[in-house]
């Protein structure tokens, strides 16, 4: 039986180190905020915005939520962006994705400053992460790659096999896989023949956003089995590996829920600090 990366611990392990990190900066007069912006009424979306504002108030960083009707205007949410840009309170912006469909999302990310971008979505910052130097990296991908670190797991020449090319996962997956020395392959809806590439993964990270469609004889025996996906199958919620058989199979895996999901947070959380820590010199 694989051996389960506990989500929920480290998740609760980070968001103590960043807690400690808060207090430090708030004894030398900087107290980190977070501004999350959402529109509409989107459910996913709300109870993700609720998490991160509670998160972020109990590691002691100072969080507002500003809650706008899906009509607002793409004008009117680049207006507000430029006016926290400048705003001290704040040292990260997130805007809740998806937005709604009258409003341009890649103009939207780009108008919040790169360095207060704690997404890692602007412009700047996916060059940064392409190019290996500093910036902001995407809370979920960063969490997957703190989950390998805690547990003690080498990518250094593995075989890293990716499912999902989307800017939020796939694509900066695979740029901090690489960075860290592994061989990685990245695969997507039209791949051929996925099972030919996923069996010879040393490890496997799946963001498809499909229930259960990774099964076990898709896995190499003692991999890792990292599952990304969040999905509901008959109001389960239910990650894209088939958690049930692939146990059975791979070294390690994650659960869904308690896997990669915590982290997410926790990386947003870190993200912040970092951007007070960078701010305050
Ligand atoms: N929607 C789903 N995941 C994310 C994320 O990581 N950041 C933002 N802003 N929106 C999301």
């Amino acid at each position: 039986m694989a051996q389960v990366i506990d989500g929920k611990k480290w998740s609760s392990v980070s968001r103590q180190e960043t807690a400690q990190t808060v207090e430090l900066l708030k004894a030398k007069g900087v107290k980190p905020g977070l501004v999350v912006i959402l529109l509409g009424e989107h459910p996913a979306s709300m109870s993700y915005v609720r998490g991160k504002d509670k998160a972020a108030t109990e590691a002691g960083i100072y969080s507002e939520v500003i809650h706008l009707p899906s009509s607002t205007t793409e004008t009117a949410l680049v207006q507000l962006i430029e006016r926290l840009n400048h705003d001290d309170r704040f040292h990260g912006i997130l805007v809740q994705l998806p937005l709604p469909e009258h409003i341009n999302e890649q103009s939207v990310i780009a108008a919040i400053a790169p360095h207060k971008d704690v997404d890692g979505f602007h412009p700047v910052n996916v060059g940064a992460l392409a190019l290996g130097i500093s910036g902001f990296v995407p809370c979920t991908p960063l969490g997957v790659m703190k989950l390998l670190e805690y547990e003690g797991i080498d990518v250094t020449g593995k075989h890293a096999v990716v499912i999902g090319r989307s800017n939020i996962v796939g694509k900066p997956m695979a740029q901090l896989l690489l960075s860290k020395s592994a061989t990685v392959t990245i695969c997507h809806s039209k791949t051929q023949n996925l099972s030919a590439f996923t069996r010879q993964a040393d490890l496997l990270v799946a963001a498809i956003g499909k229930p259960c469609v990774i099964k076990a004889d898709m896995i190499k025996p003692q991999s890792v089995v990292i599952d990304v996906g969040i999905n509901r199958l008959d109001g389960k919620l239910c990650g894209d590996v088939d958690y049930a058989s692939a146990s059975e199979v791979a070294q390690f895996i994650t659960p869904v829920p308690g896997g990669v999901g915590p982290m997410t947070i926790a990386m947003l959380l870190h993200n912040t600090v970092l951007a007070a820590q960078r701010m305050a010199g």
